[in-house]
């Protein structure tokens, strides 16, 4: 062992770059838009039982793969689990779980962050058209939507938020770990929690003066009122063990194992990996749970409206869509309250969207390249995986019903929602199981606090393992795939299915790639 190369300069910076990697739009869009879909409170059950079950086990692992690799400078997920594995494996077989390994986080990274990214400039355009006061022209509804059709179906407008997005993200990961990333989140993840805390006091307090009766309080109870009847539908299960996969960044091209890896050996990584998850659930229940709904309920009694696009869409839909209207139409107030929570959405996902560039400029520097241009790569990477988005929405922005958004929400389906159990499992399998039982110390090893051994030997070995096949047998019997590809149920022509299709095509090419740039990894550890 010879120790990281790079490491965090704080423990404060640590916490707060993971904490940044895990909080992004999953807390504040994708959690309330479960909730209001899976049984309101209720929800709660299945989301705690795979938190408690899945999360917080998995969480320790990825904490201690990645803090294990790192003392032998493997910094992506690929020669990482080469060096947990190959005692036990041998070289040959080890080197068969860094080909999966790699396969799963190239395509993982690749693809996520293609759309993820595209919808960060969405955000940054909203958050724009705060800066500028120009949102108080923005009165009604139909003018959201409209502003929002141009940036979906007209290249240009997706272009101009993107790039600066993207270009954002190279600037923050080219300077490094600690000068780039850790700074970076050192200032936006204070800021973010400032932002939400005001946001969520503001959505639980306001009285319209337009019209009393939009009581925000009406907005929580919508959302919370549990319906314990949804608990029986196996679906509520999944989509509350899926969300804590997200929300955690658990299973994503080893993002947590990269961000653990620059870890000195014998500092804490117990209590650091249950401060990330606590800080993680807050602004996700406590703060995703309260913000969205409250607002739009407060700003305009939009739930009728909303619902429509929380069945077919999410609350990201209401954000993007019917808020900016609200906002406008309160004038400055709206504009500075608007600029926050845009401003908080776009931190919440930018840290988590540098945790992914880094994991493609790691993977590039262990091949020999310099930092400055294994950044540009990656972020050209999210550019040319992502234009599908731009194009399709051009493509069929003439439908009745506005444009598509197939490549997306299918890719979305496919990495966000199945591909990262694949990953957890297959972690969960090699390096929680068996064939790493050295896990266990390593997690303790400087640990502030202790994790109790039996959840190695019970909850990690043998209910986690089993909870994960279960999800993946589910996941494709539950969810309507055609619904994906054939948005609003009117066909799409060839056009649907063709771009399904070009996204599953892609995760395969690039599983390929990442498989064999996974086994050349090993290279430099074989010894
Ligand atoms: N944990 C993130 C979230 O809640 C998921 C994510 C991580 C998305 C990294 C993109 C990149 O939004
Ligand atoms: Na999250």
């Amino acid at each position: 062992a010879i120790g990281p190369r790079e490491t965090w300069g704080t423990r404060i910076g640590l916490i707060l770059s993971m904490a940044g990697n895990a909080i992004g739009l999953g807390n504040f869009l994708r959690f309330p838009g479960r909730v209001a879909l899976y049984g309101g409170g209720a929800y709660l059950i299945p989301y705690f039982v795979a938190l408690t079950l899945l999360g917080l086990p998995i969480m320790w692992l990825e904490w201690s793969i990645g803090r294990y690799g790192g003392q032998y400078r493997a910094h992506w997920l690929a020669p990482m689990m080469y060096v947990v594995s190959k005692r036990r494996l041998g070289d040959k077989k080890a080197k068969i779980v860094a080909g999966i390994a790699g396969g799963l986080a190239l395509s993982i990274a690749i693809l996520l962050n293609a759309y993820y990214t595209n919808l960060l400039g969405w955000v940054s355009f909203w958050a724009g058209m705060c800066m500028t006061g120009k949102i108080v022209e923005v009165t009604e509804v139909k003018d959201s939507i409209g502003w929002l059709l141009q940036v979906i179906g007209n290249p240009v407008y997706n272009l101009l938020p993107w790039v600066f997005t993207l270009v954002m993200t190279g600037i923050i990961v080219a300077p490094g770990v600690s000068k780039g990333l850790e700074r970076a989140n050192l200032i936006m993840m204070p800021l973010l929690f400032l932002f939400s805390v005001v946001l969520l006091v503001t959505g639980l307090t306001w009285r319209t003066p337009v019209k009393p009766e939009w009581d925000s309080i009406k907005g929580f109870l919508w959302l919370w009122t549990p319906r314990f009847e949804k608990l029986g539908d196996p679906a509520a299960w999944l989509e509350g063990a899926g969300q804590i996969f997200f929300t955690l960044s658990l299973g994503i091209a080893g993002i947590i194992p990269t961000y653990a890896s620059y870890i000195k050996r014998e500092d804490d990584i117990a209590l650091g990996a249950l401060t990330t998850t606590a800080l993680n659930e807050f602004a996700e229940v406590i703060c995703g749970g309260t913000i969205a709904f409250t607002l739009g309920y407060a700003f305009g009694g939009v739930l009728p409206i909303g619902m429509v696009y929380v069945d077919k869409k999410s609350p990201f839909f209401l954000s993007m869509a019917v808020y900016p209207a609200f906002f406008g139409k309160l004038g400055a107030v709206g504009a500075v309250l608007g600029f926050m929570w845009y401003v908080l959405l776009w931190f919440a996902g930018v840290t988590s969207a540098i945790a992914i560039a880094n994991v493609i400029v790691e993977m590039l520097q262990g091949f020999g390249w310099k930092r400055a241009q294994a950044t540009a790569v990656s972020v050209l990477l999210f550019l040319v995986f992502g234009v599908f988005i731009a194009l399709e929405g051009y493509m069929t922005k003439d439908y009745s019903w506005g444009p598509s958004t197939v490549y997306l929400d299918f890719t979305d389906f496919m990495v966000g929602s199945v591909m990262l159990v694949v990953t957890a499992l297959f972690e969960t399998i090699i390096a929680g199981m068996f064939l790493w039982p050295e896990g266990y110390e390593e997690v303790n090893r400087g640990g502030l606090i202790r994790v109790p051994k039996a959840l190695w030997k019970y909850v990690l070995s043998i209910i986690a393992p089993i909870y994960l096949v279960a999800m993946l047998v589910w996941l494709p019997m539950s969810t309507r795939i055609e619904t994906i590809i054939y948005q609003t149920g009117e066909p799409l022509t060839w056009l649907g299915p063709a771009l399904a299709g070009l996204s599953a095509a892609f995760t395969v090419a690039l599983f390929i790639v990442g498989f064999v740039l996974g086994v050349k990894s090993t290279k430099q550890f074989e010894k």
